[in-house]
């Protein structure tokens, strides 16, 4: 242990470092070198009281940024009250909550996990048990190429890339993959046996790539045609981050399900499985369940993220923000960018060679992105005011143009 001047106890980074490479599973490998200890609004802070411009959001996670006033006076009152008492007896943030998605969103019941891979889970059981319960034999689910669910063995094999799906062979079977916008692989993939179409409506973790209006348009048509239910991963697009409270709400399409985590809580771990009635009433007493999922703390994190999000126009503010970023890029240096993909404040700025270079040097400029590819994603909280943005748009383009 170090101390600083006013007395304060801190591990520094290499230690830490230390205790992570002799105690915890090497599943992250080697990580950014930095280890934060607080937040303020945009910024981290490390252990070591150096500053940092947050542009990824924890995973876009974080989006009311870091010590919202309002948010962390309503966890720190309900850690005082009540964290946890199982779903066996009734709790109110939780069907408060469950109100307040049904009023603001195209789905009629919700069921809480605890992420966005048991999220998935929820929903890919859902639609299975839905045709099971009718008697109907129905269980294969249809997903895209470079999409990303989750980590669990349903979620891995319904994620369109070998490298996370090979360790695990054999897979569940039943999944298989088509490309992104590709309608005619999509219906050469559909038979008798589809019970879900499963997408994010954004693709994330793979370099921002969005599905087509005019595409999507037509899955819901042919899932309406053949009686085959519709995912939308919304884990990552959902809660504000695309412009609109959930992604599906600038595209034209309704899903029967779809599936929130990440957000919703703001660094309280939480997942949500929506669904439309005829779907939902699948789910009886016994079929599905968890020990955490809607728990007091998270539940009530929730409802206060929504309220927040509504107060402080959070989904009207991302859309804003993402189009002055990718108009002042665009402006400033674009000879370096080859292309920007962006919805609300979900960007991916494609480069002309690997982007994890890029993200190197603003993070030796103490600013945080992620990179995949050539592509760098920018996912910061949606509080994102006009200075912290221009702030990353010098440091960007300063760095391309230094190329
Ligand atoms: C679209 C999407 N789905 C699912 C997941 C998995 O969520 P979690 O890591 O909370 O299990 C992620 C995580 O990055 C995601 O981006």
């Amino acid at each position: 242990m170090m101390q600083k001047d006013n007395g304060v106890d801190f591990m520094r980074m290499e230690d830490i470092r230390e205790l992570d490479r002799a105690c915890f599973m090497n599943t992250f490998g080697e990580r950014t070198p930095v280890a934060f200890d607080r937040g303020e609004g945009m910024y981290l802070y490390t252990t070591e009281d150096e500053k940092y411009l947050d542009m990824f959001a924890g995973i876009a996670v974080n989006s009311l940024g870091y010590n919202h006033g309002e948010f962390t006076k309503v966890i720190q009152e309900q850690a005082g009250k009540l964290l946890h008492t199982s779903s066996l007896y009734y709790i109110e943030s939780q069907a408060l909550l469950a109100k307040k998605l049904v009023d603001i969103s195209c789905a009629d019941r919700i069921y809480f996990a605890n992420s966005g891979a048991e999220a998935n889970e929820g929903a890919i059981k859902l639609a299975k048990i839905y045709f099971y319960k009718k008697g109907i034999e129905k269980y294969e689910v249809i997903s895209l190429k470079s999409s990303f669910h989750g980590r669990t063995l349903a979620t891995v094999a319904a994620t369109g890339q070998e490298k996370y799906q090979k360790p695990y062979y054999p897979l569940i079977p039943g999944f298989k993959q088509v490309e992104i916008n590709d309608i005619e692989a999509l219906k050469a993939a559909v038979t008798d046996k589809t019970c879900a179409i499963l997408l994010e409506p954004v693709q994330g973790e793979s370099g921002v790539h969005p599905v087509d209006d005019a595409y999507i348009k037509e899955v819901r048509r042919i899932c309406d045609e053949k009686e085959i239910i519709l995912i939308f991963d919304e884990i990552q697009t959902g809660i504000g981050r695309c412009g609109k409270m959930f992604c599906y709400e600038t595209m034209g399409v309704e899903p029967d399900i779809f599936t929130l985590a990440k957000a919703l809580g703001n660094g309280i771990p939480i997942g949500a499985v929506c669904a439309k009635q005829f779907v939902a009433d699948a789910f009886q007493p016994g079929d599905h369940g968890g020990t955490f999922g809607g728990n007091p703390l998270a539940t009530r994190a929730g409802l206060c993220v929504l309220d927040i999000m509504e107060k402080e126009n959070l989904p009207q503010n991302a859309e804003k923000m993402g189009g002055y970023i990718e108009n002042e890029i665009m402006a400033k240096c674009t000879d370096k960018v080859k292309q920007i993909r962006r919805k609300g404040l979900m960007i991916g700025i494609e480069m002309y060679e690997p982007a994890a270079d890029m993200r190197k040097k603003l993070f030796e400029k103490k600013i945080l992105v992620g990179a995949v590819g050539n592509t760098l994603r920018v996912l910061p909280p949606l509080i994102i005011g006009k200075d912290e943005a221009d702030e990353f748009i010098k440091a960007f383009c300063e760095l391309a143009m230094s190329n």
